[in-house]
């Protein structure tokens, strides 16, 4: 009788689950394996090409923002008030892309780290395969996020030369839950900030399809990102985890304060000097911050990675 209830979808996982216990024999890892076979399902039901989904062809309206207004750097400021609403979407349309070039810079990072993770890993474990995935998403992702740059009329925005070099140094030896919750991090400020323009209709259509496309397919990499952090943290003493607590902040502190590039607001055709003192008193936009990371802020508190000198960073990136 019992049988005759149950769903294809329950005996697939019985199985997978039996074949689990033969196969890995340190059941350790056990939750981990489930969790990662429940993202690859997922992935399988629901991923985008962003080659077909995204309209590529249309020409920009230079009448859309690229972004939601609340969200640009000088919104709220004197200077704000005084610009045009045409200077105000081509910040924004500015500024949208720079967002854009810094996700790309920390998923070419992000790639790396899980690929050094995964390296001779066993490639018939679920989690391998996830990670795997994973890449592959950021990798469509990155182009995704260059053909937008291009699209909304941006040059390349990278960070400053010693915050690159930075990145090249964490992305080479970072390991277990510092580059697990850094990924986490970068992760969700981008998805507070896009799950806002995707359903703004000020913003340019193409950019509303890219901010879904990146908000349903990055809510499983932040599972995957939590799922890691927990579990590389059990293994971890209290000075690995104070050491790897600081380490997290600061690669967020760089994250958060590389994404509005000083260029631009003399591509919007602004005073420079002038927008860039304004940004940085701008508290409108810091309360934003602070408190679309409350959340994420939790969550590293619960992993007890909030320890005193890394609240003390997050705070100057205006996350906590
Ligand atoms: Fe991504
Ligand atoms: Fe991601």
């Amino acid at each position: 009788m019992a049988s005759s209830t149950v769903r294809p979808a329950d005996q697939d996982r019985d199985r997978d689950r039996d074949r689990d216990r033969e196969q890995h024999p340190d059941q350790d890892r056990r939750p981990e394996r489930d969790a990662a076979r429940r993202l690859l399902d997922s992935s399988a039901r629901l991923s985008y090409d962003p080659a077909t989904e995204v309209d590529w062809d249309t020409p920009l309206d230079q009448d859309f923002h690229g972004m939601s207004p609340e969200w640009c750097s000088l919104y709220g400021t004197g200077y704000w008030q005084e610009m045009t609403e045409a200077q105000r979407k081509e910040l924004t349309r500015q500024e949208a892309a720079s967002v854009a070039s810094t996700g790309i810079w920390f998923e070419m990072i992000l790639q790396q780290m899980v690929l050094r993770d995964m390296y001779a890993k066993d490639p018939t474990d679920p989690r391998f395969q996830w990670a795997l995935t994973e890449i592959a998403d950021e990798c469509r992702h990155s182009i995704m996020f260059g053909r937008a740059a291009a699209k909304l009329g941006a040059p390349a925005y990278r960070p400053p030369r010693p915050v690159l070099e930075l990145g090249r140094l964490f992305k080479t030896v970072a390991v277990g839950e510092a580059a697990y919750a850094s990924i986490l991090v970068a992760e969700e400020v981008l998805d507070v900030m896009q799950r806002d323009w995707m359903r703004d209709e000020r913003v340019v259509p193409f950019i509303r399809t890219i901010n879904n496309i990146h908000v349903v397919e990055e809510s499983r990499h932040m599972k995957f990102a939590r799922e890691e952090t927990r579990a590389r943290l059990r293994a971890a003493g209290p000075l690995r985890r104070r050491v790897q607590a600081l380490v997290v902040s600061i690669a967020s502190y760089f994250i958060v304060t590389s994404m509005i590039h000083r260029d631009v607001y003399a591509n919007a055709g602004l005073d420079v000097e002038r927008a860039l003192a304004e940004a940085k008193a701008n508290e409108h936009h810091k309360s934003l911050m602070r408190s679309s990371c409350a959340g994420l802020m939790e969550f590293l508190s619960s992993a007890g990675l909030l320890t005193r000198p890394a609240v003390a960073v997050f705070r100057r990136a205006h996350l906590i």
